[in-house]
């Protein structure tokens, strides 16, 4: 496994094994990985000759008071779990050779961006889409792999590389969560023993919410109203929005008559944690 961080070396490198005829499959992460993340690169391996992950704790994609200096890091132990799980390249440039003085350019993905997650933080999807444009003119990237566990994400690259004609092949990979239930995030980190256990009412909530809509309610106001006096009754959780969407417009629906995304932000101690559940209409 070779790690670069210069930007001219990583695309020399790739332009090589593009000559070769192979085909470069991106796994984009801030790192401190988890076994959510290692699911992605499995998937990476096999769908690809070369599976290359980008390590970069991006700091245009956090906003204001939020943790980009505590955001977990742990470069060790990355470099082990990316090896095991057959990782060719790490890809781990310094903030100052991504954004070095001077820059100016940001894209930004107008609309679906604004619900959701984009209400609570403004400027988070203009950072991920910035970063990850300049990973795929970095590492140029046949398919790149997301998880569905940043839904709303998922869309806005999706977005990003219809609008743009990146020549990128994207995948959707499931929500990988712990035994019992909660989704892996390297932000799972921040919780206390206590709140380690609170943080169990987003999957929990999910599910009798998703138990509801399959026994016929599709009144989203319905499932909304039952998830929100669930996770009320933990003290130490406090909501930051429940919503159901259309799964490709990413505007809240009244009735469920489409595929929808029934997703939640929840604050819990010092984390932020998002979950979501895709419900279908049979
Ligand atoms: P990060 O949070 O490190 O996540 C990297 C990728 O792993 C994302 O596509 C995310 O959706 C996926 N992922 C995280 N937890 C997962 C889980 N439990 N199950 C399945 N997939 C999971 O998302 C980012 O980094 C950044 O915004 C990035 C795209 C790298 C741009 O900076």
């Amino acid at each position: 496994m070779q790690i670069i961080t210069r930007i001219k070396e990583m695309q020399d490198f790739s332009n090589s094994v593009r000559g070769e005829g192979k085909t470069i499959v991106l796994v984009p992460t801030m790192g401190f990985l988890h076994p959510g993340h290692v699911s992605l690169m499995k998937e990476g391996s096999r769908r690809g000759d070369l599976l290359i992950i980008s390590i970069f704790v991006n700091p245009t994609q956090f906003g204001a008071g939020e943790d980009y200096d505590n955001y977990p890091r742990d470069m060790d132990g990355d470099q082990r779990l990316a090896q095991e799980a057959g990782v060719d390249v790490i890809f781990s440039p310094a903030v100052a050779e991504m954004y070095p003085k001077g820059f100016q350019t940001y894209v930004a993905v107008e609309e679906v961006t604004k619900n959701l997650c984009g209400i609570s933080r403004p400027t988070h999807f203009r950072g991920v889409t910035t970063v990850v444009c300049k990973l795929f003119t970095i590492v140029k990237p046949q398919i790149a792999i997301f998880g569905e566990k940043d839904f709303q994400q998922l869309v806005v690259i999706r977005q990003m590389v219809s609008d743009l004609n990146f020549d990128i092949e994207i995948v959707g990979m499931p929500i990988y969560r712990e035994k019992d239930g909660l989704a892996m995030s390297s932000r799972n980190k921040y919780l206390m023993k206590d709140e380690r256990k609170a943080a169990l009412c987003l999957f929990s909530s999910l599910r009798k919410a998703l138990a509801l809509f399959e026994r016929g309610e599709k009144t989203a106001e319905k499932i909304i109203k039952e998830i929100k006096s669930s996770i009320d009754t933990e003290p130490l959780a406090q909501i930051d929005y429940v919503k159901i969407c259309d799964t490709k417009t990413i505007e809240d629906i009244e009735k469920i008559d489409r595929e929808a995304v029934l997703a939640l932000a929840v604050k819990i101690g010092k984390a932020r944690l998002i979950d979501n559940v895709v419900l279908k209409p049979r």
